[in-house]
Order: structure tokens, then C-alpha cells, then sequence
């Protein structure tokens, strides 16, 4: 089996790394990309084709692993010499996910949970075909969540709603907690209830947020422009909270 992969970045470097099989060969190009990229291709000791566009053609899998932004354009551009599965894993909208199934047959629509460069992030997919990427689960944990392309995208926000709210009220207890001299209090009480790593947690998560406060708040817009017809009375506080 051939899985082509459009970038080589985190995502499908790591995939790389951790499905080792026999009956899989895995395959990119350099067509276009920068220095680093092309560096880590070489490194990686994956084959590698002239263009994309024989990537896509020679794929039983063809991987996008791009960014946000060019997802649509690299499955407008690839999608159509895909003749097997085509995964999408891009942080993008369901309504992006929905545009490309307009235009990819086969579309599996995938969400990475956990920290990338892990070993054990887990793969959600969403879709008919999902069923053709079950496999993968020998290698990743990977789980389907329903025959409908673009549910993969909505649980990956509705976790971001949940982790980016949470973040923002942590931000601002823990600024209380110091303000009141109570800090390690603060975190003792709360690892009663939501266990051991949770001081350890907690900072890692708010230094996160405060370094990337501009991407979480953007991810955050994000969320509520999809899930306008809902109440995100929660969700519009904490996008408030990190734009100040
Ligand atoms: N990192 C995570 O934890 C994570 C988790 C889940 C999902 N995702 C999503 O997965 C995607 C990849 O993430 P990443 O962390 O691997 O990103 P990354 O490390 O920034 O790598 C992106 C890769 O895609 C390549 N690329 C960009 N535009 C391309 C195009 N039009 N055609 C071909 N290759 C292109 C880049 O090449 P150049 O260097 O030449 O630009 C680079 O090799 C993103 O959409 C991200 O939202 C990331």
C-alpha cells in the first residue's frame, strides 16, 4: 500500500515515524517547498517523486498535512488524481471540511487529539470511508467517530471550546490566587479533585495561552462564528478575557 503525503511538517513526520509496516511505503515531493521541509525529507529517508501531482496519482492514501489556510487549495489542486482514500488532518472548519468533499471522492476527514510529537496521540475520523483507515489503529490509536464527513472537525472544536475556556478562567483564578498570596493553596485544594498533575498541568496550559494568546483568541472567533446559533455565553467571555 502507497500513502502519499502533502507536507512533511509535525503531523506527517510523525506519522511516518510511528507506522512502520512492511506492506506500506510511504511517499512526498519537494515540489515547492522550503529548505527545512526538503531537509527534513531528506533526513527522513522517505521517496520521494517529482511532483504532488504524482504523489496524488500513485497513493492508495493521500495524505494533507499542509496548514489551515492552504488545505482547500492543495485538495482543489491534488484531490482529483487521488484515486483511493484522501485524509484530510488540517485544523480547518467542518464548513471547509464539507467544501472539500464537494471536490475529493473518498474524503476521510481527520482530527489529531494530543500532542503531536507524542507517541500516543489519537486519530478521530469521520466519514463513509473512514472504515478503509481503521488499520491504522495497529499503529495509532484511531477512532471513527461516524459516517459523516466533517463530525471529526466539530469535535475538534467543541474540545478547543472546552480547553480554550477553561484555559481563560484558569488565567485569571490563578492571577487571583496570587494576588491573594494563596498560590500553592490554590493549586493543593484544587488536585484534591482534579488530580496529582494538576499544578503542573494547569501552568503549562496558562503559559501556553498567554505566549499564543493571539492564535488561541483567532481559534476562538473561529468557534463561535460556527457555532453561532448556540449559547457561547462561556466561550465569548474567554474570547473577551484574551483579547485584553
Ligand atoms: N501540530 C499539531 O499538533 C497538529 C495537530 C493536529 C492537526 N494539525 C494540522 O495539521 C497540519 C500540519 O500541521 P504541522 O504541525 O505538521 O505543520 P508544519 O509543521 O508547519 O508543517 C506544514 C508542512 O506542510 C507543508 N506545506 C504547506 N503548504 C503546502 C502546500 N501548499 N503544498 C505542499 N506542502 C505544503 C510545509 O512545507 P513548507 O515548509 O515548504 O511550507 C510543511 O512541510 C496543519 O493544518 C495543522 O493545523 C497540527
Amino acid at each position: 500500500m502507497i500513502v502519499g503525503l502533502i507536507g512533511f511538517g509535525k503531523v506527517s513526520q510523525n506519522l511516518f515515524k510511528l507506522i512502520k509496516s512492511k506492506d506500506m511505503e510511504f511517499i512526498t515531493s519537494f515540489e515547492g517547498r522550503s529548505g527545512e521541509t526538503i531537509e527534513a525529507i531528506k533526513k527522513s529517508g522517505i521517496e520521494v517523486l517529482d511532483t504532488f501531482e504524482d504523489v496524488a496519482s500513485a497513493s492508495d492514501i493521500l495524505i494533507s498535512a499542509t496548514s489551515p489556510k492552504s488545505a482547500l487549495d492543495v485538495a482543489l489542486k491534488y484531490g482529483k488524481y487521488a484515486k483511493g482514500i484522501y485524509l484530510d488532518l488540517n485544523n480547518i472548519s467542518p464548513d471547509t471540511t464539507l467544501e472539500i468533499d464537494k471536490h475529493v471522492s473518498n474524503l476521510v476527514d481527520g482530527a489529531i487529539i494530543g500532542k503531536i510529537d507524542s507517541d500516543n496521540p489519537i486519530l478521530y475520523l469521520s466519514g463513509k470511508n473512514s472504515d478503509g483507515l481503521l488499520f491504522l489503529n495497529d499503529f495509532i490509536t484511531t477512532k471513527k467517530i461516524s459516517d459523516n464527513v466533517g463530525d471529526a472537525a466539530r469535535l475538534k472544536l467543541l474540545r478547543s471550546a472546552y480547553t480554550k475556556t477553561l484555559s481563560a478562567l484558569l488565567i485569571e483564578s490563578h492571577q487571583i490566587a496570587k494576588t491573594c498570596n494563596l498560590e500553592d493553596e490554590f493549586f493543593d485544594a484544587l488536585t484534591l479533585t482534579e488530580g496529582n498533575d494538576f499544578k503542573e498541568k494547569s501552568l503549562s496550559r496558562i503559559n501556553n495561552t498567554l505566549n499564543s494568546s493571539k492564535r488561541k483568541s483567532e481559534e476562538l472567533e473561529e468557534i463561535i462564528d460556527y457555532f453561532d446559533n448556540n449559547d457561547l455565553t462561556m466561550v465569548r467571555a474567554a474570547l473577551k478575557k484574551l483579547n485584553r
